[in-house]
C-alpha cells in the first residue's frame, strides 16, 4: 500500500502504526517475513536523517537497499521522475522510498506504479514519517495526545512538517497553535504570541526557515529572528516543568534555537530522531505487507 499523507489515514491506522513501531522498538517483532525484498530510496532534495533512518531501517529489517544518487542518475539527461520510478519497477524493486521538491509529485505516479511508494517528504505539501516519529515520541513522553497544548514556531508556510503535524494532531485532539515572523505565517491555523503561550505549552515545536523555498532572502535579520523567535535558554526557563521541546532538524543554532538548548534537559530532538528508525520500520512493514 501506498503512504502519501496523513490525512489518508483514519487515527485507528495511525495508532496501529504506532503500535508497531513500538514493538519494533522493543525488538517484539519478526524481523526476516521481507528477506530478500528490496527497497530503493530515492532522495530527489537534500536529506541526512529521513534518507539514512529509512536506510537503517530497511537494513533492520533485513532487505536489499538501493540507495539512488540522483546527482550521477539519468536525471542529468532529462529524465522524469515517472520514468526513473518505473525503471525501479522494473528491475525489480519491491518498494520505493521517495523525497522530491513537487507537491503531490505521487499524482503522476500512480496508477501506472504497482509497487508500494511511501512519501519521504513533497515540497511544502507533507512529511508523513516526520509526523508518525513526531507522535511517537509524543505518546512516549505523555501516553496520550487529547488536550496536549503544542506551539509550532517558525517557517509554517513553507514547512511540509507543520503542514503534517498539524492536521493529524488537531485530529487526535490536541490544541495547536503557530507563532513565527509575519511572513510565515498562513491562514487557518491559530496564531499566539510566543512569549505568552511558553508557560502553557506541553509541546514548543521548532522549525528550520526553509531558505531553499523562499523566493528572495526572509525580511527579519537572524538575530531579530533569533531575539523574537528563538527558544533561548531564558524562554526555557518559562516553559512547564514537564514540557518538551522538538525540532524535526536540521536546526540552525543560533537562529530558532540556541546552542545550550539543543541538548538541554527539555529538548527530545535527537531522541525524536532514534525514534525514527523504528517508525520506517513499521511504515515500510505496512506498506509491504497491506
Ligand atoms: C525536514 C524536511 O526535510 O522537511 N527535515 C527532516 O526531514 N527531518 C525539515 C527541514 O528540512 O527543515
Amino acid at each position: 500500500m501506498n503512504i502519501f499523507k496523513l490525512s489518508d489515514f483514519s487515527l485507528m491506522s495511525i495508532e496501529e502504526i504506532l503500535k508497531l513501531a513500538a514493538e519494533y522498538k522493543n525488538s517484539e517483532r519478526n524481523l526476516n517475513f521481507n528477506y530478500g525484498k528490496t527497497a530503493c530510496n530515492l532522495f530527489f532534495e537534500p536529506s541526512t536523517r529521513t534518507h539514512y533512518s529509512f536506510d537503517m531501517a530497511e537494513k533492520k529489517l533485513r532487505l536489499n537497499v538501493i540507495n539512488f544518487d540522483s546527482a550521477s542518475s539519468s536525471l542529468k539527461k532529462g529524465e522524469s521522475l515517472y520514468d526513473t520510478v518505473k525503471t525501479f519497477e522494473m528491475l525489480g524493486v519491491d518498494v520505493v522510498i521517495i523525497r522530491a521538491t513537487e507537491n503531490e509529485y505521487y499524482n503522476k505516479l500512480v496508477p501506472s506504479i504497482k509497487i508500494p511508494i511511501i512519501n519521504a517528504g513533497d515540497g511544502t505539501g507533507n512529511h508523513p514519517s516526520q509526523s508518525l516519529l513526531d507522535l511517537y515520541t509524543i505518546k512516549e513522553e505523555f501516553g496520550h495526545f487529547e488536550g496536549l497544548n503544542i506551539i509550532v514556531v517558525g517557517d509554517i508556510l513553507h514547512s511540509r512538517v507543520a503542514h503534517s503535524n498539524i492536521e493529524v494532531m488537531e485530529r487526535l485532539g490536541m490544541n495547536v497553535f503557530v507563532s513565527g515572523p509575519e511572513e510565515f505565517r498562513e491562514e487557518g491555523y491559530n496564531f499566539k504570541e510566543l512569549d505568552e503561550f511558553i508557560p502553557k505549552a506541553d509541546i514548543v515545536m521548532l522549525l528550520r526557515v526553509q531558505n531553499e523555498r523562499l523566493e528572495t532572502k526572509m525580511n527579519i535579520s537572524i538575530e531579530d529572528y533569533h531575539k523574537n523567535y528563538g527558544l533561548n535558554l531564558k524562554r526555557v526557563n518559562n516553559m512547564k516543568e514537564k514540557s518538551i521541546i522538538m525540532h524535526p532538524a536540521p536546526f540552525n543554532r543560533g537562529v530558532e534555537i540556541a546552542d545550550e538548548v539543543v541538548e538541554c534537559p527539555k529538548s527530545r530532538i535527537f531522541k525524536q530522531i532514534q525514534n525514527g528508525v523504528f517508525v520506517r520500520m513499521a511504515m515500510l512493514d505496512i506498506a509491504l505487507s497491506k
